[in-house]
């Protein structure tokens, strides 16, 4: 029998065009992948993950040409931001064609779409007539993978392939930005900083979630969640204090002196929030392991990746 974790593109790309799920590396973190036209192999998707239908999917391309077939139209500021960040960690919402199952976008008439940044998926992309369609490789509401292993660990051999493209380099999934006329509008902050953004095409507006209609669930409170309880603080050693006598994690930004934690994981030592971006999510997958009582984990400052590190710490917690 074939290992589940793969380097073969032409083997994972003939399981993908019999309607069968993929799950395949990107700068971000893996996503679980499945051809578009085909509902039965996206239904797949929902099923493995235990995702809610009502939470659409990201469409997956290697080329600008392929927005025509999926999206009706773009707006100039998309056409922009796709030019600058693409292939990276920015993914595009706009009205959808026709051609693009209810299924993909959960009866929305909006699409997500992205062109990732990683050498393998894009090769595996070039080779098939369709895009994919992919979350990210975690059950639902848990914490995302960044490594191949990461994926075996959650699906084992339930899934038939894992394309392994080694650690994502970015490590948080993608800044996610839908359109209101010209204006940009974040609904997920990731990969791509708010600051890079605005210096692309201007000042951008936040999107402020309403719980009742989630637009992006993304956004749902819990999620991004390890088992072990977390919670954020902007002072470590204090909020240690509350948890004398426990087993306790440390998740620290660089600082690596917490003589009371059972472990710490420090995330860039150089104090560069690309490098603790990178670090976070297989930081948590090795915390989550530990059997510990509660994890504590840093606020980071909020510039750059730090607001998204923020960001998924906040909703871990929850
Ligand atoms: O970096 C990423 O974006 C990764 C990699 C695999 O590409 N994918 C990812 O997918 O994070 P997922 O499914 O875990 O998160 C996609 C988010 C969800 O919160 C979903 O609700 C939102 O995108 N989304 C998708 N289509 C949407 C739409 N038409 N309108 C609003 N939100 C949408
Ligand atoms: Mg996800």
């Amino acid at each position: 029998m074939r290992n589940t974790i793969t380097k073969d593109i032409a083997y994972c790309q003939e399981l993908l065009r019999n309607n069968e799920l993929v799950a395949i590396p990107t700068e971000t973190v893996y996503g679980l992948a499945a051809n578009i036209y085909n509902d039965d192999a996206v239904r797949k998707i929902f099923e493995m993950k235990g995702r809610p239908l009502f939470n659409p999917l990201i469409v997956h391309i290697h080329h600008s040409d392929q927005l025509s077939s999926l999206a009706k139209s773009v707006p100039k500021a998309a056409t922009k931001l796709a030019a600058r960040f693409w292939p990276g960690p920015l993914t595009l919402i706009l009205e959808k064609n026709t051609s693009v199952s209810d299924l993909v976008t959960a009866g929305k008439s909006t699409v997500a779409i992205r062109m990732p940044n990683h050498p393998l998926t894009l090769k595996l992309l070039q080779g098939l007539d369709f895009p994919v369609a992919a979350p990210s490789a975690n059950p639902f509401t848990r914490v995302s993978s960044t490594s191949a292993q990461h994926v075996a660990d959650y699906f084992g051999n339930r899934i038939p392939a894992i394309l392994d493209g080694g650690p994502c380099t970015v490590g948080l999934e993608s800044t996610i930005v839908g359109f209101d006329g010209e204006t940009v509008v974040v609904y997920r902050k990731g990969g791509i900083s708010i600051e890079a953004i605005e210096a692309c095409v201007g000042k951008v507006r936040l999107f402020i979630k309403n719980e009742n209609a989630p637009q992006a669930p993304g956004m749902l409170a819990k999620h991004y969640s390890p088992r072990t309880k977390l919670i954020l603080s902007d002072n470590i050693l204090k909020a240690m204090e509350g948890f004398i006598d426990q087993k306790i994690g440390v998740l620290a930004f660089y600082e690596s002196n917490f003589f009371n934690a059972k472990v710490v994981e420090t995330l860039s030592e150089k104090r560069d929030l690309n490098e603790a971006a990178k670090n976070l999510f297989a930081a948590l997958h090795r915390l989550d392991q530990e059997s510990l009582d509660i994890i504590i984990a840093q606020r980071f400052p909020n510039e750059g990746l730090g607001i998204s590190i923020n960001d998924r710490l906040e909703r871990a917690g929850n």
